[in-house]
C-alpha cells in the first residue's frame, strides 16, 4: 500500500553537549510540535555529531566519475553498476543517507556556526549526498527536492546581519542557500532561523547584547512554532 505519511528529517550537527547545545534545543521545539501533529512514526532523527558521516574514500569519487561519465541514473540503480567491493561499500554508505533525504517533506537541521562557517559533522553528509543523479526524479527529469520544506536553524556566537560589521564573515547561510537551491529547494521553501549573540551570556566583553540575544532567542521560538504547524506542500507518495 502507498505510504502517504509525512514525513520529518531532523538532522543536528552541534558537537557542544546536548544539554547546552542551542541549536538542539531550537530543533527539538520544532520537532516536538511536529510529532504532536504527525505521530512519530514518520519522524527520522541523525544526529551528525554522535553518529559522524564517514568521510568520502576514493571508490566513492570512482563510482561519482563512472556514473558521471555514462550518464546519471536514479539512486536505486546505482547499486547495479558498482564494480568492486570498496564501491558497494561507499554506495551501502550513502545510499540510506540519500533516501531518507528524497523521502522527507521536510528537513530539519541545527546549524551552529563554526569558523563562520558550517562544522565538519555536516559537510562530511552534504558531500556523501551529493552524488551524481542523488535528487533526480524519474517521473519529471527535475529535482526530487523540489516540493520539499527546509527549515535552517542557527545558533551563532556573533551577529551576523546586514549592516553588521561582521556581515561579509557569514559563510553558513549563502553556503546553505547555494547548496539547498542548486539541488532544487525552492526559494520560498528554504527557511533560514537564527539565533544570534549566543555568546553574550559566558562572554563578558559581549554582556551588553544580552538583551540582543534574548530578543533573537525569543524571536526564533516563534517563527519555529509557526513553521512546525505548518502542512506539507505536498503529500509525497512512496511504494
Ligand atoms: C568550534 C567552534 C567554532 C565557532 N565559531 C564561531 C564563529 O566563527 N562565529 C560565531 O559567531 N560563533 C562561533 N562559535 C560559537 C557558536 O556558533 C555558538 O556558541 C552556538 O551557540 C553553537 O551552537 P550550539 O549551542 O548548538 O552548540 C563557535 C563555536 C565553536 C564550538
Amino acid at each position: 500500500m502507498a505510504d502517504t505519511r509525512p514525513r520529518l528529517l531532523h538532522l543536528d550537527s552541534s558537537a557542544g553537549p546536548a544539554a547546552e547545545s542551542l541549536t538542539r534545543r531550537l530543533t527539538t521545539l520544532f520537532a516536538d510540535i511536529w510529532c504532536d501533529r504527525h505521530g512519530t512514526d514518520g519522524y527520522r532523527h541523525r544526529d551528525l555529531a554522535t553518529d559522524p558521516v564517514a568521510p568520502l574514500g576514493p571508490a566513492y569519487v570512482a563510482l561519482g566519475r563512472r556514473l558521471e561519465r555514462r550518464g546519471a541514473v536514479p539512486p536505486e540503480q546505482v547499486g547495479a553498476l558498482t564494480a568492486t567491493p570498496d564501491e558497494r561499500r561507499e554506495w551501502a554508505l550513502t545510499l540510506p543517507l540519500i533516501s531518507e533525504l528524497r523521502a522527507a517533506d521536510t528537513v530539519l537541521l541545527g546549524v551552529p556556526m563554526y569558523n563562520f562557517s558550517v562544522p565538519a559533522a555536516l559537510k562530511a553528509w552534504i558531500d556523501r549526498v551529493t552524488f551524481p543523479g542523488a535528487f533526480l526524479d524519474p517521473g519529471t527529469g527535475g529535482s526530487a527536492l523540489s516540493d520539499t520544506r527546509v527549515v535552517v536553524v542557527m545558533a551563532r556566537g556573533g551577529a551576523y546581519g546586514p549592516g553588521t560589521p561582521r556581515a561579509a564573515f557569514d559563510f553558513q547561510r549563502p553556503y546553505l542557500r547555494a547548496w539547498f537551491t542548486d539541488h532544487g529547494v525552492a526559494e520560498d521553501n528554504l527557511h533560514f532561523v537564527q539565533a544570534e549573540m549566543a555568546l553574550a551570556s559566558l562572554v563578558s566583553h559581549l554582556a551588553r547584547f544580552r538583551d540582543q540575544a534574548d530578543a533573537s532567542l525569543a524571536a526564533a521560538r516563534k517563527e519555529l512554532a509557526e513553521l512546525a504547524t505548518r502542512p506539507p506542500l505536498i503529500t509525497k507518495v512512496r511504494a
